[in-house]
Order: structure tokens, then C-alpha cells, then sequence
């Protein structure tokens, strides 16, 4: 049997997930495979087709009638929707705003946790969302629950000139049903708010380490 791994990152918006799993997967050779990215495309469909992210029904009705097309293009997944690849409007405003009500939605939910548990078919993977060590895939034993300072957080997005309610999502992560933000059983919690890019990623090879996963050499190094 072979078997595969999967490194599970969480944690609320602008925490340093995409930045630490960019950098994982480079040094330790995985897939990254941004889930946030699926859930903002669907979401781009949602808003293209003109249907209301707030209604359940119809989010569900345009979901049917939607093509996704998840892969991967070196080691970083991509996504398309019909055909479609988004492209930088995944960052957009109105998907910011939308983003976490279309989330919200069960079907949508059931639809991309059997798309990204199918990437594990194509080799080991580091897969950063808000329930990748909670539902997709819980029986990794290496999982990191990232978190920083909401005031931290805030500036960040600001920093790179992105408009988002960073709180209103977390707020509407945390307290949704089906699959909420939370620190998953088994998970260690990395505070990035103090830490640099460099010093974060060697405390979360330090916690890999902790976990059990072969960390080589060259992985301590950003050369
Ligand atoms: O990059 P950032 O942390 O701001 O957001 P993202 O990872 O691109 O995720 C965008 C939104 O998708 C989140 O606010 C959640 O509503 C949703 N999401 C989710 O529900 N589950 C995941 N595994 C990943 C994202
Ligand atoms: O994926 P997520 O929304 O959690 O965060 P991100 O897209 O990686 O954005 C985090 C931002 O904080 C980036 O602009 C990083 O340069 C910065 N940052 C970080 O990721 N880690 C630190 N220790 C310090 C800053």
C-alpha cells in the first residue's frame, strides 16, 4: 500500500497560510493546494450567473450546472470553472463579500471536500482552508492551526491593497453549521503575529518535526 501524506494548514483569513504552505511545498516537494481558491471560484460562477449568494437554493441549482475542473500546474493546484480560470477576480471585492455565505452552503461544501481529497491520487500534499484537519482530512497527524492578531490581519490585506472584511469572514466561518473554523483535535497553533515570514516557517517545521513528519535538511533553508 502506498501511502500518502497530507499536511493540513488552518486558520482565519490572513493567519499566513498561503505563504507558509507556498513555501512547505516547495522545500518538502508537496502539492499545495489552496481550498480557498475552489470555494471563491464557485462563488465567481455564483456572482457571473447573477443569482443571489444568500440564496441556499439557488446557489445550489447554479452548482449543479457548473463544470469544475481541479488541477495542478507544477506543484500548485489550479481551478477552473466551464472552462474558465478566473484568474486574479478570485480576489475580487464581490467574491471577498460573498465568499464565506456561498461557503455556508452543505452541497457546495460536499462538491469540493471530494475534489480536494482527490488530490491526493496525484502524490503527497500540504492543503491550506478552515476544515482541512476537521473534515477532509481528519486522520493526518500533521495538522497546524495558524492564527494572528485580528488587528495583524487587518493590515495585511491592507498592506497588499486588497479590499476584504477580514473579521465579517471570520465571524461567518466560525458560526456557520457545516464544517466551522476551528482548531482541529491533534492540531498545534502557530501565532504568526510576532513572527517573520523565516522564523514562522522554522516554527512550523519545528511542529512538523513534533508530529512525526521527515523534515530533510534542506528543508531548514530558503536557499
Ligand atoms: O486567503 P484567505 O484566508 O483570505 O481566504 P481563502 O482561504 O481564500 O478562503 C476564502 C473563503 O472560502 C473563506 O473565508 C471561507 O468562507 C471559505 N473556505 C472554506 O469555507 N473552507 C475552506 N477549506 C477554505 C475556504
Ligand atoms: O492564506 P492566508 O489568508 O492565511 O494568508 P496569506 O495569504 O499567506 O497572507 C499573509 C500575509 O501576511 C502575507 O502578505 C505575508 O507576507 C504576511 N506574513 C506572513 O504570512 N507570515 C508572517 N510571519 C508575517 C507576515
Amino acid at each position: 500500500m502506498i501511502l500518502h501524506r497530507a499536511i493540513a494548514i488552518d486558520g482565519p483569513a490572513a493567519s499566513g497560510k498561503s505563504t507558509l504552505a507556498r513555501i512547505l511545498s516547495k522545500r518538502l516537494g508537496l502539492i499545495m493546494v489552496n481550498s480557498g481558491a475552489m470555494y471563491r471560484a464557485v462563488t465567481w460562477k455564483v456572482l457571473q450567473l447573477g443569482v443571489d449568494a444568500n440564496d441556499r437554493l439557488a446557489v445550489v441549482e447554479a452548482l449543479k450546472g457548473m463544470e469544475l475542473q481541479c488541477g495542478v500546474d507544477g506543484l500548485s493546484s489550479t481551478v477552473a470553472v466551464d472552462g474558465v480560470d478566473p484568474g486574479d477576480e478570485l480576489r475580487s471585492e464581490e467574491v471577498n463579500a460573498n465568499v464565506s455565505a456561498v461557503a455556508a452552503v452543505p452541497e457546495v461544501r460536499e462538491c469540493l471536500v471530494s475534489l480536494q481529497r482527490d488530490y491526493l491520487k496525484l502524490g503527497d500534499v500540504v492543503m491550506e482552508g478552515r476544515d482541512i484537519g476537521t473534515v477532509v482530512f481528519p486522520e493526518t497527524p500533521y495538522k497546524i492551526y495558524m492564527d494572528a492578531d485580528p488587528t495583524v490581519r487587518e493590515a495585511r490585506r491592507e498592506e497588499v491593497g486588497e479590499v476584504d472584511s477580514v473579521a465579517a469572514r471570520d465571524h461567518a466561518d466560525s458560526r456557520r453549521e457545516t464544517a466551522p473554523l476551528k482548531i482541529a483535535e491533534g492540531a498545534a497553533i502557530l501565532d504568526t503575529s510576532g513572527h517573520t515570514i523565516e522564523t514562522g516557517v522554522a516554527a512550523a517545521l519545528e511542529i512538523l518535526v513534533s508530529q512525526g513528519f521527515p523534515i530533510p535538511e534542506s528543508a531548514w533553508s530558503g536557499d
